[in-house]
C-alpha cells in the first residue's frame, strides 16, 4: 500500500496519548486531524481488507449468477452484486480521504496484493454455490462488519456501516431462502450438500488464526476490532449451524453443551485441494503456518477476478497514453 499512499507520519500528527485522550472523552475519530500514525496505519489496513473483500465478491458472484435458474433470479443476484460494489466504494472513498491514491489502489495493484480472504479465490460454479455463498460468506461478512460497527472508533465508517448492515441482511435472506427451498428437493439437496462440504470449512478459516496466535492489542484498543477471531468464528457458527441443521444439511460442527461453545468435528485447519475443491481431511490437521502459505500464494481465481475488475481502467489508460 505504501506505493499508493502518502506516508502516515506526514498526515497523522497526534501522539498515541492524544488519541487516547480524545477517545476517553467519549468522542470518535473523525479524520486525519484526530489520528496518530499508528491509528492511521491501522484504519487503512482494515479498510483495505474490507473494501477488497466487497470488491472481489462482485466478479465471484457474477460468475456464479450466470447459472441462475431464471431471469428474475439473475436480477436478484445482480442487485446483490451492485450492493457489494457500493460497499467497496464506501471503503475506498474513506481510504481516499486518508491519503491513499484510490485509483492506484484499485486498478494498479498486483492481484496478489489484494487483501480479501482466500475463500473468494475459489470459484463458485453453480447457483447452489452462489446461494450458499450468500448464506455462509455474507454471514461471515455480517458478523465481522457488525463487530466493526459496534466497536469502531472511526466515525465516518461507523455511520456508513449502518446502511451496509441492512443490505447484508438482504443478501443473507436471499441465501437462506434459496437454501431452504432447494433443500426440500432430494436432488437439489444432494448438490447443496456437496458444495457445503467445502464451503463450510473454507468459511471457518475466514476468521483467521486462533486468538492465542494473533494478538493485535491496538486493534482492540482503537476499536478496529471488538471480538477476537475465535469469538467471531463462534458467532458465525451460532448463526450457520442451527440453520443448516434446520434444513437437514450436515456440517462438521455441533453445539457442545458442556463447554457452552461450538466444536469443530473435523481436522481443522486442514489441507485443501483447490482444483477439486476438496478438503484432505484424512491427512489430519495441518498448522496455521501451512495455511498461511496457501493464503499468500492466493488461489485459482485471484488473477482472473482482479484482471476483470481492472480491465476497463487499463484499456482506457492504454488508449489515452
Ligand atoms: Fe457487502
Ligand atoms: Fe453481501
Amino acid at each position: 500500500m505504501t506505493a499508493h499512499a502518502v506516508p502516515v507520519e506526514e498526515l497523522a500528527r497526534k501522539s498515541e496519548a492524544e488519541v487516547r485522550h480524545h477517545l476517553d472523552s467519549g468522542k470518535l475519530v473523525e479524520g486525519l486531524a484526530h489520528m496518530s500514525p499508528q491509528y492511521l496505519a491501522g484504519i487503512r489496513r482494515i479498510l483495505t481488507v474490507s473494501a477488497d473483500t466487497e470488491l472481489v465478491s462482485a466478479p465471484s458472484y457474477l460468475r456464479a449468477a450466470s447459472h441462475a435458474p431464471a431471469l428474475n433470479n439473475f436480477g436478484s443476484a445482480v442487485s446483490i452484486i451492485q450492493d457489494e460494489l457500493a460497499h467497496a466504494h464506501i471503503g475506498y472513498r474513506l481510504l481516499g480521504d486518508l491519503g491513499v491514491d484510490m485509483s492506484a489502489l484499485i486498478y494498479e495493484r498486483e492481484p496478489s496484493e489484494f487483501k480479501y480472504p482466500y475463500a473468494f479465490d475459489v470459484p463458485l460454479d453453480s447457483w447452489y454455490e452462489l446461494v450458499l455463498a450468500n448464506a455462509l460468506y455474507d454471514q461471515a461478512g455480517f458478523v465481522l462488519l457488525s463487530d466493526v460497527h459496534r466497536s469502531s472508533t472511526f466515525g465516518p465508517w461507523k455511520r456508513a456501516l449502518a446502511k451496509v448492515d441492512k443490505e447484508e441482511t438482504f443478501h443473507l435472506r436471499h441465501g437462506r431462502t434459496w437454501v431452504k427451498k432447494l433443500s426440500a428437493d432430494p436432488d437439489d439437496k444432494r448438490r447443496l450438500q456437496e458444495s457445503l462440504n467445502w464451503m463450510f470449512i473454507l468459511t471457518l478459516e475466514w476468521f483467521g488464526l486462533p486468538d492465542d496466535r494473533k494478538l493485535h492489542g491496538i486493534q482492540l484498543e482503537y476499536g478496529f476490532k471488538g471480538k477476537g477471531n475465535d469469538e467471531l468464528r463462534q458467532a458465525w457458527m451460532a448463526e450457520v449451524v442451527p440453520f443448516v441443521d434446520e434444513v437437514g444439511l450436515r456440517v462438521p460442527a455441533h453445539w457442545d453443551q458442556e463447554r457452552q461453545r461450538y466444536t469443530i468435528d473435523c481436522p481443522f485447519p486442514a489441507a485443501f485441494d483447490e482444483e477439486r475443491k476438496q478438503w484432505l481431511l484424512d491427512d489430519g490437521p495441518i498448522s496455521w503456518d501451512e495455511v498461511m502459505v496457501r493464503w499468500k500464494r492466493r488461489g485459482p481465481m485471484n488473477r482472473d477476478y482482479v484482471n476483470r475488475l481492472q480491465k476497463g481502467y487499463r484499456s482506457r489508460i492504454g488508449v489515452a497514453a
